[in-house]
């Protein structure tokens, strides 16, 4: 079996404990070492043979992961954040699978949410905004058509882009149209690590804060008026009033 594991967004502690299990009982482990901190690690076998594919090909990952298999040996391949998300494993399931190599997918923290959580913001309100656009800017890797990023904007919703960081003069240019100059904008750099850094700011000034900033890198661009709202409404699910499966509402002169 090869589990494919979310390792969360850097903090050791932020992994699942099925994840950390997993780790600690597979004799192979094969982890993203460009982005997975070694610490995730620290639960792996001592005899277990922990390789950084930070340096492999699509087919070198696939053969170190058969040869485990050839051996009955069960394998933890390790992700960073949550292999759902611009995590390329869809390509190695697909491969694993034509090789008849059985695959269990099990889910991590991904950077957003633990970006979201390190301004210690909301991204959906009442009101103002009810979606989370999950998405990045259009750098070497082509967007799909209707995926264009001044079309997403035409929402205004909470938007996080990954992959971005190095983009985001593009980012804001194509943004302004619709959220508008004064629009918050928060980039938070590695997330949840101990080198954690927040600029928060608006799509008219982000890039030069960015800029002077020196950050290229591991970084969430999280847009939106959630970043900054006060006078948002509260939301129905604890109203006094609100009856559902678990409470029954009270009357009140509202
Ligand atoms: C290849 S993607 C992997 C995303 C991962 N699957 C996830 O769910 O977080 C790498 C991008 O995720 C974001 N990222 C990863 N770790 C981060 C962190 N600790 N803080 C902020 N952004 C992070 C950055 O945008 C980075 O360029």
């Amino acid at each position: 079996m090869v589990y494919i594991i979310g390792a969360g967004p850097g903090d050791p502690e932020l992994i699942t404990v099925k994840g950390a299990r997993l780790i600690s009982e597979c004799p192979v482990v094969l982890y993203t070492g460009s982005l997975v901190p070694k610490e995730v690690l620290h639960t792996a076998r001592k005899d277990a043979k922990v390789l950084d594919s930070a340096g492999m090909n699509l087919e070198e990952i696939v053969a170190v992961i058969k040869e485990a298999d050839d051996q009955g040996q069960d394998v933890a391949r390790v992700h960073t954040g949550d292999p759902s998300i611009y995590g390329s494993t869809a390509e190695q399931v697909r491969r694993l699978e034509a090789l008849g190599i059985e695959t269990t997918i099990i889910p991590g923290v991904s950077s957003f949410v633990a970006s979201a959580a390190a301004l210690g913001k909301e991204l959906t309100l009442p009101e103002l905004s009810q979606t989370v656009i999950v998405t990045r800017c259009e750098g070497r890797t082509p967007m799909p058509d209707k995926e264009k990023l001044p079309d997403l904007a035409k929402h205004q919703s909470t938007m996080v882009l990954f992959l971005s960081i190095t983009l985001i003069a593009k980012v804001v240019k194509e943004l302004i149209p619709e959220y508008g100059e004064d629009c918050p904008v928060a980039v938070v750099h590695k997330a949840s690590m101990p080198e954690q850094v927040i600029i928060n700011g608006t799509l008219g000034d982000i890039r030069e804060k960015v800029r002077e900033s020196k950050i290229r890198s591991q970084s969430m661009i999280i847009v939106g008026k959630v970043l900054t709202a006060e006078d948002y409404a509260d939301s129905r699910l604890y109203a006094a009033d609100f009856t559902h499966k678990f409470r029954k509402g009270i009357k009140t002169d509202k």
